[in-house]
């Protein structure tokens, strides 16, 4: 039997599908693993069952015991893993696709809609008791008709489009490369990320995280916007410049900014805390049962294929 490590705590179904196929190893109190409990807890396991809570650099990576083949990601987004490093050692990485692409569309929509309706200062004032309900009280922008730019149009930027067509918003997207008609559905493509930036309304990052996205939203970009756009990430932190964004939401450049994701997490830029116009969630964005129980059932089922067949569906290196 091959003997996985899993890094934190699964649902309990899933740890008991893992059980059957596996000897595994458990993370019982779902303690954090600093990478050098990391690499002591890899010794002599064929493979690891990760989540994006775990660093993998390239250090790491090289101090794994020599018995690991493949780590497996409990998520669809695999920048904590340094890919090449783990391709070096003939490590293969997996993810875990699809199966949460609506959870996180749902949330991708409820951010939109916390900044553009300013639900941070609604809930506020709600539990304040003292508000008063008037003609101009907390009127924020509405999403009907309004231009959704969207940075990613894989299958997660593609369910956002999807969602926010039935509010009856204008879709306009950028991509690496232009979709098929068939999954464009109409949205307008556009070349160059400034092009995408200077219709955007309404905006939504949902691209991976690689070195080129790297603070793809910072000082000079946001330039593009029309002022008084509202921004969404629930892709990963990396991808906005924490400083330049918020100078933006203080001059109103930026209208509001709904966040799932952040830089340095579970750290949080203290600006977006304080600011009336920043609405935070703690990275819910596949936070479902259903979601969480399928994606764990199919980074055990990724380990498996891997070792049954020697390769993976879901290989990403
Ligand atoms: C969640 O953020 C994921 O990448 O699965």
């Amino acid at each position: 039997m091959k003997k996985i490590l899993i890094t934190r705590k699964l649902i309990k179904s899933s740890e008991e599908n893992a059980l059957r196929l596996f000897d595994v190893k458990l993370n019982q109190e779902d303690k954090l693993l600093s990478k050098d409990q990391l690499i002591k807890e890899s010794n002599n396991c064929d493979g690891i069952l990760s989540s994006l809570t775990e660093k993998f650099d390239s250090e790491v990576i090289s101090k794994l015991s020599t018995t690991v083949k493949i780590i497996s990601n409990f998520a669809v987004g695999f920048g904590n893993i340094d890919i090449d490093a783990a391709k070096k050692r003939n490590i293969a990485v997996t993810n875990t696709p699809d199966v949460l692409t609506d959870a996180t569309a749902e949330i991708a929509i409820l951010i939109l809609l916390g900044a553009a309706r300013r639900a941070k200062e609604g809930i506020k004032w709600a539990n304040k008791k003292n508000w008063k309900w008037s003609a101009d009280f907390l009127m924020g922008k509405q999403l009907t008709e309004a231009r959704l730019g969207i940075l990613g149009m894989g299958r997660i930027g593609r369910a956002i489009a999807d969602r926010a067509r039935s509010f009856g918003m204008k879709i306009h997207y950028h991509n690496r490369s232009r979709l098929d008609k068939n999954l464009e559905k109409n949205a307008v493509y556009h070349q160059s990320l400034k092009s995408l930036l200077s219709v955007s309304d309404f905006f939504s990052i949902n691209c991976p995280a690689n070195k080129d996205t790297r603070h793809i939203i910072n000082k000079e970009t946001i330039k593009h916007f029309p002022d008084g756009a509202v921004i969404s990430n629930s892709a990963r932190g990396d991808m906005i410049d924490d400083d330049a964004m918020v100078e933006a939401l203080k001059s109103g450049k930026i209208y509001s900014l709904g966040l799932d994701v952040y830089n340095g997490e579970p750290d949080i830029h203290p600006e977006y805390l304080t600011l009336p116009n920043v609405f935070v969630l703690p990275h819910l964005g596949s936070a479902t049962k259903k979601t969480r129980t399928a994606m764990a059932d199919l980074a055990v089922k990724n380990i498996d294929e891997f070792f049954r067949t020697g390769t993976c569906k879901n290989r990403v290196n």
